[in-house]
């Protein structure tokens, strides 16, 4: 069970199980230009390898059995850079899907996306539909990527249906409550995040799921992302395994929930 001999009591206890591991994992995949800065390369090197990274994290997802990886690959914000990064960003999708598809369709990995996908170039959009599409039988890790993605974006989105929804009285107001809101979400199939790691010594959720990760644990690494290897992934799974959740109750029973 993916446990090493010879290790001390202390040292054991930070080696990853496969035992109450998160069902959903939301990573802001952070500090690829800094990783670049340091090897004397331009920042589009360090995307393209934190794109690569996204490889190696996926296959061990699947290997601990994780439900969903969100990895968040496209702010709304980040069209605030220089042009030509976020061109090379969003170009990014359509290479890592020629490049790795294939594999993803055999480790029988689904993939999604969340964020104002229609306001993305038509070439990123093009790409990632056909990859949704061939991959939307597959029942194994749902790869969730969040494309300009904004959560107040979001939830701006969703009050302005709701409010339509309750003016055409397909909604009453008096049934609006937090599930029916979370339904108003591009998360509205997916369970709420268990863990939420950001990479390169950052500690902030940048406009992050905020409604999501009400009761989600925090980890945060000095790693940055194109360096976010297993071994770091799994001391994150290994903390997170000796974390107590209580969800504002006493123990960890999601129904204590306050
Ligand atoms: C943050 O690092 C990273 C991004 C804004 C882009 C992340 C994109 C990828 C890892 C590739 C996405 C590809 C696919 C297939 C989804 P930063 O540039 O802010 O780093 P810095 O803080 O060191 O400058």
């Amino acid at each position: 069970m993916f446990r090493l001999p010879f290790l001390n009591k202390k040292q054991k206890q930070k080696i990853a199980t496969i035992d109450n591991v998160p069902e959903h994992i939301a990573i802001i995949m952070d500090g690829n230009g800094r990783w670049a800065k340091k090897r004397g390369l331009p920042r589009l090197a360090g995307h393209k390898q934190g794109m690569d990274n996204i490889r190696t994290i996926v296959r061990t997802a699947n290997k601990y059995g994780v439900k969903i990886l969100t990895l968040y690959a496209f702010s709304t914000e980040n069209w605030k850079r220089p042009k030509s990064e976020v061109d090379y960003i969003l170009k990014l999708p359509k290479e890592f899907i020629h490049i790795y598809l294939p594999e993803l369709i055999e480790e029988n990995v689904q993939i999604k996306t969340i964020g104002a996908f229609d306001l993305l170039p038509a070439h990123t959009q093009e790409a990632v539909e056909e990859a949704k599409k061939r991959t939307e039988k597959n029942d194994g890790l749902i790869l969730n990527i969040a494309l300009n993605y904004g959560s107040r974006y979001e939830m701006v989105q969703a009050i302005k249906q709701i409010t339509k929804d309750v003016q055409s009285d397909q909604l009453n107001l008096e049934e609006l409550n937090e599930q029916v809101i979370s339904n108003y979400l591009y998360t509205k199939d997916l369970l709420d995040p268990d863990l939420v790691i950001r990479t390169s010594g950052e500690q902030r959720l940048s406009n992050f799921l905020l409604w999501q990760v009400a009761y989600a644990e925090f980890w945060f690494t000095d790693v940055y992302w194109p360096d976010f290897n297993e071994n770091v992934f799994e001391k994150a799974l290994s903390d997170y395994q000796n974390r107590k959740r209580r969800f504002g109750g006493l123990s960890n029973n999601k129904s204590k929930q306050e």
